[in-house]
């Protein structure tokens, strides 16, 4: 059997979109976060993480196309990530991830991963 891509496996883009519109609709309304994202951008914020999750899980490789390399922990360093804005963050994920009625395998899979990079992006 050829090997499925995690991104094919959990349902491809109409998953992708689900999850951060989920996700973005949790941190606009949330005040510890809402401040670090741009304004006038949110649509433009959505685009630029559901690329990379996409990318990152198999998917197409828009993101690198578009952005270059990740350097997720450069890109973050001018928002002040503490504790607080990391749980904040992986707090909205979880209750994005749970949308999407994953399997138990592939909700570990996901959420492992979410957990890890959180913690890499921790600045402060
Ligand atoms: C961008 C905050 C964790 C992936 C951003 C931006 C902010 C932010 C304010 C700028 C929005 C934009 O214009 O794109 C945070 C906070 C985190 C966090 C507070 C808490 C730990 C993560 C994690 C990932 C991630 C864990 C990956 C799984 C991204 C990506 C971008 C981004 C891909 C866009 C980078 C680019 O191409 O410019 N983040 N982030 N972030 N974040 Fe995070």
């Amino acid at each position: 059997p050829s090997a499925r891509t995690f991104y094919e496996e959990v349902g491809g883009e109409p998953t992708f979109r689900r999850l951060v519109a989920r996700f973005y609709a949790g941190v606009r309304s949330d005040p510890v976060l809402a401040p670090l994202y741009p304004q006038d951008d949110w649509e433009g914020a959505e685009t630029r993480l559901r690329r990379f999750l996409e990318q990152y899980w198999g998917g197409p490789t828009t993101y690198q196309q578009e952005r270059g390399h990740p350097r997720l922990r450069m890109r973050h360093a001018p928002f002040a990530i503490g504790p607080v804005e990391r749980d904040a963050w992986l707090r909205h994920m979880r209750d994005a991830v749970d949308s999407l009625e994953l399997t138990e395998e592939q909700d570990a899979t996901l959420w492992g991963y979410m957990e890890m990079a959180a913690r890499s992006m921790q600045n402060r």
